[in-house]
């Protein structure tokens, strides 16, 4: 057995800096809990950033997996179609609601999904540019960076990306951004960038994930469905963090009313398998022509597998209820927190359903960032057994995301990890 030091000495003379993140090195993991390679037991509310929103080794996606281990493991799509790709691909057409027939992609990573979506949505209009907003996270890819609205460290030092993408406002209340602004802002760069004409698409998270778990207001997604009707352009939701449930639907673009053209997903989908899609209208989608789009391991059958069995493991669980019932649990407990001396940081507590944090200020009325706080507070949960994240362009959010199968006895244990944590993280200061 090793330890968590020896293995950070081996990883850094060997693994590659940018590669940075947590010292846990893991050996096991179940459900809503993980354990390290020194025995120590945690509850992991990161689920490998939104990934296991069905816990870890969930039996019935670990049994179809295995069960599709013993048939094959690759054929690649392209070359070796097969069943379950095609009713992974229906199951997602019937789960989004564009107001139209739908067709699916299947990808391996959300980068990926975002990229295709963008090659669709181009290739369904020819047109050439993208509109993506401040603050949202889109991937780590050439494309997925050039349409990522955070620097710090997703852009500094990699150069100028791929031409026609352009930033508008996102609507941040907390931090004075009205809604009527970010379209003002829009509206600026229509007139001061790129003429709508030549605009092929319109990219926004529901719920930005990396920028701070930021929840689109409805009214701008609307603003945002009416201007890409009135102008042909593609309106491309981003669902890869925030989608599978997490906030309480399937699709967090639900809470808005409003219907997308282009839906990525990826993350929850594949409960801990490397599997992404692009569903939308077929119109769209079928743009591009044969062998255009896919890729070598795109829709692997393990990976698809693994999401079918998800699929129904969010029905036959009632994931979507269970995501808001946690949701609402952890909401009150973090209003409790903030209520107490030792809560003073918190300046905002905000989210959809179990996609929930907690951002934190050194003034409450300023609403100035104290980075340092959250990750006091995360590195303070972190040693009493509580895996959490920070986010947000000033890394002053500490974000949460359970899994949806999480027990409530292990998130009641994990809300006191996290009340301990505010207070100590407030005396270490
Ligand atoms: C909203 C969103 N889009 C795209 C991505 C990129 O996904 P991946 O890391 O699988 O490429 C992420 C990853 O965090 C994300 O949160």
């Amino acid at each position: 057995m090793s330890s968590n030091a020896a293995l950070e000495i081996r990883r850094k003379s060997a693994v590659a800096r940018g590669a940075a993140g947590k010292s846990v090195y893991v050996a096991r993991a179940e459900n809503a809990e993980l354990w390290d390679v020194e025995g120590k037991r945690y509850i992991d509310m990161t689920v490998g950033i939104g990934v296991n929103n069905t816990g870890h080794r969930h039996p019935k996606v670990i049994a179809a997996v295995e069960a599709q281990l013993r048939d094959f493991t690759h054929t690649c799509f392209h070359v070796g179609p097969f069943e379950g790709y095609v009713r992974l691909c229906e199951r997602l057409n019937a789960m989004v609601d564009t107001g139209a027939e739908n067709r699916t992609l299947l990808v391996t990573t959300g980068a990926e999904a975002v990229e295709n979506a963008v090659k669709i949505a181009r290739a369904a209009t020819g047109r050439y540019g993208v509109i993506s907003f401040g603050g949202g996270f889109h991937g780590r890819t050439s494309m997925g960076m050039a349409l990522t609205g955070k620097v710090a460290p997703y852009k500094r030092g990699f150069g100028p990306g791929p031409a026609g993408i352009f930033h508008a406002p996102f609507p941040n209340g907390y931090h004075g951004v009205s809604v009527d602004e970010a379209l003002r802002g829009l509206d600026n760069v229509l007139h001061a960038d790129i003429a709508p004409e030549e605009v092929a698409a319109l990219l926004i998270e529901p719920v930005q994930g990396e920028g701070g778990f930021n929840v689109t207001p409805p009214e701008f997604l609307q603003a945002l469905r009416k201007l890409a009707d009135d102008h042909g352009i593609v309106l491309i939701l981003d669902e890869v963090q925030a989608g599978m449930a997490r906030t309480g639907r399937m699709l967090a673009v639900e809470h808005s009313g409003i219907k997308p053209d282009l839906v990525t997903m990826a993350k929850g989908l594949g409960g801990g398998f490397p599997i992404a899609a692009v569903t939308g209208r077929a119109d769209i989608m079928d743009e591009p022509s044969g062998g255009g789009l896919g890729g070598t391991y795109a829709g692997n059958p393990l990976a698809v597998a693994a999401a079918n069995a998800v699929l129904d493991v969010i029905a036959d669980e009632g994931l979507m209820a269970r995501a808001s019932a946690i949701g609402a649990t952890i909401r009150a407990r973090l209003e409790k927190i903030a209520a107490t001396n030792a809560g003073a940081g918190i300046g905002n507590i905000r989210g959809l359903g179990a996609m929930i944090a907690m951002e934190l200020v050194s003034d409450r009325d300023s609403h100035a960032p104290d980075a340092g706080l959250a990750t006091r507070i995360v590195a303070e949960a972190e040693k009493r057994g509580l895996l959490l994240l920070t986010c947000g362009t000033r890394y002053n959010v500490v974000r949460m995301l359970p899994p949806l199968t999480m027990p409530d006895a292990i998130l009641s244990e994990a809300l006191d990890i996290l009340d301990q944590s505010v207070t100590a993280a407030v005396g270490s200061a």
